[in-house]
This record gives structure tokens, sequence and C-alpha cells, in this order.
């Protein structure tokens, strides 16, 4: 019999972290550089200390960037091979995508994450590798959590409405084509300002701000098909991601840099 000690017995009110955000389940060969280093630098200007990453894949190029982050401190990579022990499946609904585990093992993740940062984090934002959890009446997370914890003291699970920005569409004037950015691969979120609108009694789905000392477990979430085929003119202008344009530009652009992208000097 092999034991395992209980570690987290010790109650903390003081934690290494405000703000982690778990990112459930990077697998095949994503490789989408651009988007991961602003949405990171978006994390870094709200207000995220740590982001957690379980790693079953990626492509050549996001592994470089991946590296950067975590020598830089702020991203932890939790290897989770398991499609070497499990044929996982590959999408999260289990009607469609047969397998042994459910999408790659989402929730075990998720769980993992939330359990793992008990003690550590004050909250951790579950959400994916494609989406940032942005606050629009606060400039910040702690702000915004700030607000709303005093409002609900006792509540344990903030849950974030989910809105697409299809990247499909662009801006027309081109202000964020930056020459520097046109042979990093993956998609420049600056250029998509253009929102799927809400739809009358259909639910959208949500992502979460917990306090992983209230939850004992994350469950399926089941989402609703996206819209599809909507023009323009049927999608709401949302730039709030342009009010953090200098200080976004300007540290994507040291990251790139910094993990060899670009040239130092460009
Ligand atoms: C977390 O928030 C508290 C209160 O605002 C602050 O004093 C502390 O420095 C923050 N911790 C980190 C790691 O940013």
């Amino acid at each position: 019999m092999e034991y395992l000690p209980i570690k987290n017995k010790a109650v903390q009110e003081t934690f290494i972290f405000n703000f982690t955000v778990c990112i459930s389940n990077l697998f095949g060969d994503y490789n989408n550089v651009l988007q991961f280093a602003q949405t990171m630098e978006m994390y870094k200007l709200l207000g995220v200390q740590h982001v957690v990453i379980y790693k079953t894949g990626c492509g050549p190029d996001l592994k470089k960037l991946l590296k950067h982050y975590e020598t830089e401190g702020i991203l932890e990579i939790v290897p989770w091979p398991i499609d070497q022990f499990l044929n996982p499946a590959s999408g999260w609904n289990i009607k469609h995508h047969k397998g042994d585990i459910q999408y790659y093992g989402q929730l075990v993740t998720l769980n993992e994450c939330i359990y793992r940062h008990m003690y550590q984090s004050k909250y951790v934002l579950l959400n994916d590798i494609d989406e940032i959890i942005m606050p629009y009446k606060h400039t910040s997370l702690p702000s915004l959590m700030e607000d709303l914890q005093s409002a609900h003291p006792n509540i344990g699970v903030f849950l974030i409405e989910n809105h697409i920005f299809p990247k499909t569409q662009s801006e027309e004037s081109g202000k964020f084509k930056r020459a520097e950015w046109n042979n990093i691969p993956g998609v420049n979120i600056m250029e998509h300002i253009y929102r799927e609108p809400s739809r009358k009694n259909i639910y959208n789905p949500t992502k979460m701000i917990v306090n992983p000392r209230k939850v004992q477990q994350t469950i399926v979430h089941v989402r609703v098909p996206l819209q599809r085929r909507l023009t323009k003119e049927q999608l709401f202008v949302d730039k709030r991601v342009w009010d953090f344009e200098q200080e976004l530009i300007q540290n994507v652009d040291q990251t790139l840099k910094r993990s060899g992208f670009l040239k130092a000097s460009s």
C-alpha cells in the first residue's frame, strides 16, 4: 500500500497569487502563437500572476513561446500525456466523439487545477486558451472581484458569459495589421472586434471565476452551438481590447523578441 499525505490541512488566508488561469488540455498541433502572446499579455495587464496549462501536445512555434513564458515564470506547464495511456475523445460531446475518456480528460484537469491552487491562489479562472475573461466596467480583475465579492460575500463561483468574436470578420481600417506580426503564426485578436449578438431565450455558455476553497468539483458543461452565417451588420462592434492598445502592443512585441520570433532590432 502506498499512502499519499494530505497537504492541504493548514487553512491559509494569504496567497502567492491573486489570480490564476487554468487552461485545460492543450492538444493536437495547436500553433496559434500570436493569439496566445496577445492573450497572455492581456492577462498580465488585467492582474493575472499565474497561468497553468495541461499539455498533451502543441505545434513547434507555440512550444517555443510556452518555453519563454515558463522561463519568465508566469506559466506552469503540467504534462498531461493522456494519449499515451488512453484513447481520449477529441471533442467534448460524448455522443459525437467516442473514446475512453471525455475530451482529453478535461474535467480531471480542471478539478486538479482547482485543488492544486486551493491555498496558492485567491481566485482561479477556468477558461480556454482562446478566451479572455475581460472586465468592461472595471480596469482589472482585482477591482472587479473586490466589487463582486463585497456585493456577494458568500459566493464562491462567478459565471462569466461567453461571447464569440468570429475570426472571419475583420476590422476595416487595418490599423492593427502590424508589419512585425505578418510572419507570426496565429490570429491577431486586435483585428477581430465584431461580436456575435446575444439571442433572446438562449442562454450564453459561461466560464468561471472560482474561489478554489469553496469548490468541490467541476462538472460537465454542455454548450449550445455557435451562431453561424452572421453578416458584419448583424454583429456588434466591440473594441474593448483596443483600450489596452499601447501597453498591449509594446508587451507583445517585447515577448516576441525575447522568445526569438522577432529580431531584437526590429
Ligand atoms: C494580491 O492582492 C493584494 C490586495 O490587493 C495585494 O496586496 C497583493 O500584493 C496581491 N498579490 C499579488 C501576488 O499580486
